[in-house]
């Protein structure tokens, strides 16, 4: 009798599920244009053959998931400069193709090379042509190239790349991942390629929702914040973990783009829900800081406690987490309340950058420049600033161009110019143009002229430059992304001549039998064996966004994660 009941009771629960719920979509094979709102219900992976993250059991599940708001309809201000308004002198038009075959040609050098010689391993090593395993050696360079390949036009190398990316296992292995650059590399890079393809290419979207299982494994917390080192092993054996109780602010803070996007393409809210509970801990504690407005380098991840360490900055280990608060207000087009919980935090956090943390360097020529610096909160409650300029804090002049626009503060564009000039200073001024990796400089008192006199001059290593404290260039392209910036933002041509002299030292400089390699003193030019996943995925993918037409990956229809890798703001029309 039990028995006959059990079986009842399953059948009609089985056929209620079926009554109520639409029909579960096919997997979009031959999807044609990418969604408009989330699919409902949320799509299902296939994933024939593959490891499945999601047949693990989570010790501390989710029983209801916060949902992107049901709308999404473009209502926000415009970004790029009105560029049909502008006449481009013909010989103008001719340079600008020219250097961008130039970047094109430094591109497919590097890709040949890691073609020929690192083929699906993490990275290509161009001065030996050996190979490095650096992020899970699920081939770091071959996901992170897939964009740049798409938009600089080269659909060959794009379907041999895609190809080889179906391949990818991502099933447990030993080793403790760095959750932060699984996300942004691997997954950014998958789902911009998806993008790109008009989220017509199911074989991207089929491993996007691979590694989006498993990355999501890593948010099994008590309080759901995520273990960012993390043990895909250990996790898949149910072994406990634990969130970092001394983790950094950018690993904890630079989900939210890459699952928002993930959840506007599925419809599996799972993620967009995990990144507002990241969201709810920054909002929440962001006024109880040393400073206000920020959140410290070093935080508590497993408390969460964000406002025990003193020490904040734009630059290393914190970049992204402010530079994701302006993109996926944007991403969210602007509506919902977790939008406009961005919107206020982003405001809030460049109010206390541009009070604390921007300083007016003394110059020989008394450059009108602001460079960010770093802050250490003292025992009597005041900021100590080291004036350390770094080259991955140059993204923030485009960080402040593009959130100007986004939120109507005029003021912030200048000192995204302010910002961006400082790095392009850096440039010019620098032993064989190219900005060092670290470097002291001398502050002025405040962000008015001061005189460069004798005494700063004898101080100082060289013009400009008070200690070269790490004198690397890793191929980085935090300084071009903001010129990029700046010239979508407003269509000054100066930014692309100044980015040709950049392109050109850069170029000539690292160039070696293979493909591009790290500078280990830009003062005396010794090459290093390396070559990161980044200079194929960002570098050389603004450097020729700066010399292409406005219209590809226009600012108005594309956000772009923090390791350059663009995301559809717009459905094509
Ligand atoms: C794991 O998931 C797949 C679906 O992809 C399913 O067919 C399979 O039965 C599951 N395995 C286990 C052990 O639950
Ligand atoms: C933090 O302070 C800003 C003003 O500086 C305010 O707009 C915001 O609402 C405050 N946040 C919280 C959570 O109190
Ligand atoms: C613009 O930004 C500045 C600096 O962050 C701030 O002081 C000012 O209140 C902002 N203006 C508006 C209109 O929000």
């Amino acid at each position: 009798m039990l028995v006959v009941f059990a079986f009842l009771f399953l059948l009609l629960r089985t056929e209620v599920t079926f009554w109520i719920l639409p029909r579960p979509p096919r997997f979009p094979s031959a999807q044609t244009l990418c969604p408009t709102s989330p699919p409902y219900p949320s799509i299902i992976s296939p994933s024939p053959g593959r490891f499945n993250w999601r047949n693990i059991t989570q010790h501390y599940p989710v029983d209801i998931f916060a949902e992107l708001p049901a709308t999404r309809f473009p209502k926000l201000p415009r970004v790029q400069f009105d560029f049909e308004e502008d006449e481009t002198p013909l010989y103008h038009e001719l340079m600008r193709k020219r250097r961008q075959a130039a970047v094109k040609t430094t591109f497919e050098r590097s890709w040949k090379a890691y073609k020929d010689y690192a083929w699906k391993q993490d990275e290509l090593l161009p001065i030996s042509g050996g190979l490095k395993t650096t992020f899970g050696g699920w081939g770091a360079t071959l996901v992170d190239s897939l964009d740049t390949l798409w938009v600089m036009g080269l659909r060959d190398g794009f379907n041999e790349a895609v190809q080889a990316v179906t391949e990818i296992d991502f099933s447990p292995e030993d080793g403790e991942l760095n959750m932060f650059e699984t996300t942004i590399r691997y997954l950014g890079g998958l789902l911009a390629a998806y993008d790109l393809t008009d989220c017509k290419d199911g074989r991207l979207l089929e491993k996007v929702m691979e590694l989006g299982d498993m990355i999501y494994m890593s948010f099994d917390t008590p309080n759901r914040m995520p273990i960012t080192r993390w043990s895909a092993k250990k996790a898949a054996a149910g072994e406990p973990q634990s969130a970092a109780a001394q983790g950094i602010i950018a690993e904890l803070a630079s989900f939210s783009l890459e699952f928002t996007r993930l959840s506007q393409l599925t419809g599996d809210m799972r993620y967009y829900d995990a990144v507002t509970r990241i969201t709810a801990v920054l909002a929440e504690q962001q006024n109880s800081t040393k400073i206000s407005g920020l959140w410290p380098v070093g935080v508590n991840v497993q408390k969460p406690d964000l406002t025990t360490d003193n020490l904040f900055s734009l630059g290393t280990m914190a970049d992204s987490a402010y530079e994701y608060l302006g993109k996926t207000y944007q991403l969210l087009h602007s509506t919902g309340a977790t939008a406009s919980q961005y919107a206020n935090m982003y405001s809030s956090a460049m109010d206390a950058v541009i009070t604390h943390l921007l300083f007016r360097p003394k110059t020989p020529d008394n450059a009108d420049i602001l460079m960010p610096a770093a802050g250490r909160v003292n025992d009597r409650g005041t900021v100590d600033l080291d004036h350390t300029a770094q080259h991955l804090a140059c993204f923030a002049g485009g960080m402040l161009a593009l959130g100007s626009k986004l939120l109507g503060n005029t003021s912030h564009l200048d000192y995204g110019r302010k910002v961006t000039e400082a790095c392009i200073w850096s440039y010019t001024h620098a032993p064989n143009g190219i900005m060092p990796e670290m470097f002291r400089m001398t502050p002025c008192p405040t962000h008015e002229p001061c005189d460069y006199d004798q005494q700063t001059s004898e101080r100082q290593q060289f013009p400009g430059f008070e200690q070269v404290t790490d004198a690397r260039y890793m191929l980085r392209p935090e300084a071009i992304e903001s010129m990029f910036y700046m010239y979508r933002i407003t269509g000054e041509r100066r930014y692309q001549d100044i980015a040709w002299s950049m392109f050109e030292a850069i170029e000539k400089r690292t160039r070696t039998g293979l493909a591009n390699a790290a500078i280990k003193d830009t003062s005396e030019l010794e090459l290093e064996d390396s070559m990161e996943s980044f200079w194929m995925a960002e570098t050389l993918k603004y450097f020729y966004l700066i010399f292409s037409e406005p219209e590809l990956l226009s600012l108005d229809e594309w956000v772009f994660n923090t390791e350059a890798h663009p995301f559809r703001l717009r459905a094509q029309t």
